[in-house]
């Protein structure tokens, strides 16, 4: 059975006094999810949110990571910096980095390397354009973007990450994949793994992004290959949050 897993990816959002209100306001419905709870803060804002975190169970992420440890990289944050302050996850290969930052599969798969080479986990990020799927090519586009992690990694590196789909014509966007369409691809990224090692896949979690709020995510989340969700704007509001943590499991 894989532990289901909503992450919220807070994305450049929040303030000191909003963190902290939405921390409280998280820990104190932790009692009714059913998923293992992560939230990726901003960088400035991790060490709050560590404190704040205690001993509630929920754990932490980064939304980036620089493949180098240490040195003469200005601006940049290393795996061993994310560590010392308490994450655990880190979000890799997110469609806004790869389309804003220049991010090319060759660099995502950098990362990743990185990451778990700091002990981290990775949460890597695949997804196509609109473009993309109206030319009926979203299964290359994601095995593409899978394939530069196993080339670089091996299949068995997923045994300590987690893969998100997030098709990007979905991000933001308010228009969701349709469960069917989510669990699609979904079945075709655990067959891809599956040709390679049957229980990697089996034991993979494949979380579903793309507006998933409050009133979709039961729906979503109960798809048998959709293993929870990473959430963006829904993630910035403990009540929506929770409501997506909580939502009922098929
Ligand atoms: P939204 O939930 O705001 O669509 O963002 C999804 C996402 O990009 C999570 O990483």
């Amino acid at each position: 059975m894989r532990q289901p897993m909503v992450a919220g990816n807070w994305k450049m959002n929040g303030s000191s006094d909003s963190v902290k209100e939405l921390m409280n306001g998280i820990k104190a419905g932790m009692g009714g999810v059913n998923a293992e709870v992560v939230v990726c803060p901003p960088f400035v804002y991790i060490p709050s949110v560590a404190d704040a975190i205690g001993d509630s169970g929920i754990k932490l992420g980064a939304q980036n990571m620089c493949d180098q440890d240490a040195g003469a990289f200005t601006g940049e944050v290393s795996g061993p910096m994310l560590k010392d302050v308490g994450c655990e996850y880190v979000i890799i290969g997110h469609s806004e980095r790869r389309a804003m930052y220049g991010e090319t599969d060759e660099v995502t798969a950098i990362k990743y390397g990185a990451v778990l080479k700091n002990g981290l986990k990775p949460i890597f990020c695949i997804g196509e354009t609109l473009e993309e799927r109206e030319q009926g090519i979203t299964e290359q586009v994601v095995g593409r973007q899978i394939d530069a992690i196993l080339n670089s990694d091996g299949v068995a590196s997923l045994a300590n990450a987690v893969l998100a789909y997030e098709p990007v014509w979905a991000i933001g966007t308010g228009k969701t994949a349709s469960p069917e369409q989510a669990q699609e691809v979904h079945a075709f990224i655990r067959n891809k793994i599956a040709e390679q090692d049957k229980v990697i896949a089996e034991g993979l979690r494949i979380l579903y992004g793309g507006s998933m709020n409050s009133a979709n995510a039961a729906e979503l989340r109960s798809q048998p290959d959709i293993d929870g969700g990473l959430i963006g704007g829904a993630s910035l509001k403990a009540e929506d949050f929770l409501v997506i943590c909580s939502a009922g499991q098929g």
